[in-house]
């Protein structure tokens, strides 16, 4: 689909795609700075994180979906990876919420946001989404994933932790399918790599816009935090085939420049 034909909206002087339909309980935002979200680990702040996740998993189903709508065309085996996907998503959601009702919490109990269909979404290629989506935003998730169940397990929440867990083991997947098809894709149209390179820039971008200054608070007064980013997790970078190359870059640019050099030398 080209932008064009696309319904966007601007945010700190960025054009993305519009949000996704949400029912109307929820209350959908543009930036963290207008999230309700705290950094301990209160009874509120365990509703919410919940929440935000809950919203996160229907946002990876809403680009899934998309994806099979906007791309008729693509290869018969990726779409059902990504029918796959958007059916994993589906039961990630349905298990988050029933959890948050378990421990008090509702739909629309706080504000949410979907940062991550705004910005893929808007992409025009297929491989430019894989590229945000899946190589990218949930990657960045399983790096996350590999410290988080430890977090609710401390809070005293083993049930949460378990489930984190098992919705952990699934994100390999969608990690690992969406690097097979990359690499098969840009092997066979060398000018796919342009628009790989494309979103890659755009992200960047979009992430210097969205940039809180420094200082800047959220709608209950927390810190809004741009600075921290989960260790990279190795080991499942691996299980999703990112080659030990890629892993070194990524480990050089968080700052591991000790844990690259180890990572090429293996290479
Ligand atoms: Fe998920
Ligand atoms: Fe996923």
């Amino acid at each position: 689909m080209n932008p064009s034909e696309m319904d966007t909206k601007v945010v700190r002087g960025v054009t993305l795609r519009k949000d996704p339909a949400r029912e109307s309980c929820f209350k959908v935002v543009d930036t963290d700075a207008e999230m309700a979200a705290w950094a301990d680990m209160s009874a509120q702040s365990l509703r919410e994180r919940l929440h935000r996740h809950m919203n996160n998993e229907m946002t990876s189903l809403d680009i899934a979906a998309q994806c099979l709508a906007d791309f008729p065309d693509a290869p018969w085996d990726l779409r059902m990876q990504l029918a796959r996907q958007s059916w994993d998503e589906s039961r990630h959601v349905t298990a988050l919420h029933r959890r948050l009702r378990q421990i008090g919490g509702f739909k629309g109990e706080f504000p949410v946001a979907n940062f991550e269909w705004t910005v893929t979404c808007f992409l025009d290629s297929l491989v430019g989404r894989l590229t945000l989506q899946n190589r990218t935003f949930e990657a960045g998730a399983m790096d996350l994933m590999a410290s988080l169940p430890g977090k609710w397990r401390e809070a005293g929440d083993d049930e949460t932790a378990d489930l984190l867990d098992s919705i952990a083991a699934d994100e390999i997947q969608h990690v690992r399918f969406a690097n097979q098809w990359i690499r098969k894709l840009t092997s066979e149209d060398k000018r796919l790599l342009f628009k790989v390179a494309h979103a890659v820039r755009f992200l960047a971008q979009v992430n210097a816009a969205f940039a809180p200054a420094p200082g800047e608070t959220n709608v209950v007064g927390e810190a809004v935090d741009a600075g921290w980013v989960a260790p990279i997790n190795v080991a499942d970078r691996e299980l999703a085939e990112f080659s030990e190359g890629e892993i070194a870059e990524i480990l050089r640019q968080a700052g591991f420049t000790a844990l690259a050099s180890r990572e090429e030398t293996r290479a």
